[in-house]
């Protein structure tokens, strides 16, 4: 495996990769690694002849400086980590090496970016689109892997790829959770002992409400979820629960308006920020 810093040396290597006619699958990461990016890289390990992972702390994503200031950095474990799942190239840069000069890029990401974290976190997914299509134009990859976790985030950069025109394959890959269904995320080391106990609550009620959805509405499950996660106030408090069409993120009102229907979670679980989703039709 072979460590990168600079956008050059990369665009250099991936370059001459290509050349020989090797297919290339990029994992994008912001580091903090846990089996649930190995799992991507795994996958695209399958698929690809080089493996690129990228991993980078995005600025201009974050629309709240603390997050951006807390958020963990594990470089020297990510490397080890990467190095065992079989990465080619890992690419590293520094803040200044990305964005030499301010990215003033808006990306017209149309509604699937305006409505649940697009609407709680203002330029969030802008942020997404530019650092996402700076790595698509460096790397040029074949395929591109992202978690199902942040589903909203595959909703859009699939309407970036649309819009800018690249020519590659997204594909999702589905959640990794912990023993007790909490999804792997890089916040959860946040987790307070008392946090990190109840946090599991979140994957249980959205799995309940599969039976739950059986026989009641769209809106009386919205409600089912919501109460029983905010039933452990102050502990727990549900930001959104959303119950949306899987490829366009609007809501839908009855469960026969699509075919692929899914409910997206975010909860302050002990004032740390989750997010989850289930599919109720796939
Ligand atoms: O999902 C993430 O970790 C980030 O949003 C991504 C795609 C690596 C862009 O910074």
């Amino acid at each position: 495996m072979i460590v990168i810093n600079k956008v050059n040396e990369l665009e250099k290597a991936v370059d001459a990769l290509k050349h020989e006619g090797k297919s290339i699958g990029l994992v994008p990461t912001m580091g903090a690694l846990h089996e649930g990016h190995l799992s991507l890289v795994e996958r695209c390990r399958k698929e690809n002849d080089v493996v690129v992972v990228s991993v980078f702390v995005n600025p201009t994503q974050f629309n709240n400086k603390e997050d951006l200031r807390t958020y963990p950095r594990t470089e020297e474990a990510d490397k080890k980590l990467l190095q065992c799942a079989g990465c080619d190239i890992v690419f590293m840069p520094t803040v200044e090496e990305i964005y030499p000069e301010p990215d003033n890029r808006i990306f017209n990401l149309g509604r699937v970016a305006e409505v649940m974290e697009g609407a709680m976190r203002p330029g969030h997914f802008n942020g997404v689109a530019q650092i996402v299509s700076k790595l698509f134009m460096m790397v040029k990859p074949d395929r591109a892997y992202f978690g199902e976790k942040d589903f909203q985030q595959i909703a859009v950069i699939r309407q970036m790829v649309k819009t800018e025109g690249f020519n590659l394959q997204i594909v999702p890959c589905p959640i990794v959770r912990e023993a007790d269904g909490l999804a792997k995320s890089s916040r959860n080391v946040r987790l307070s002992g008392e946090a990190r106990n109840a946090a599991p609550r979140i994957y249980r009620t959205l799995h309940e409400s599969i039976e739950f959805a059986k026989s009641h509405t769209v809106d009386e499950t919205i409600k089912f979820v919501t109460d029983t996660i905010n039933s452990q106030q102050p502990l727990m408090e549900v930001e959104y629960y959303q119950i949306v069409d899987g490829l366009s993120m609007m809501p839908v009102s009855s469960w026969d308006e699509s075919n692929y229907i899914v409910g997206c979670i975010t909860v302050y679980c002990g004032g740390v920020r989750l997010i989850d989703n289930i599919a109720y039709k796939k």
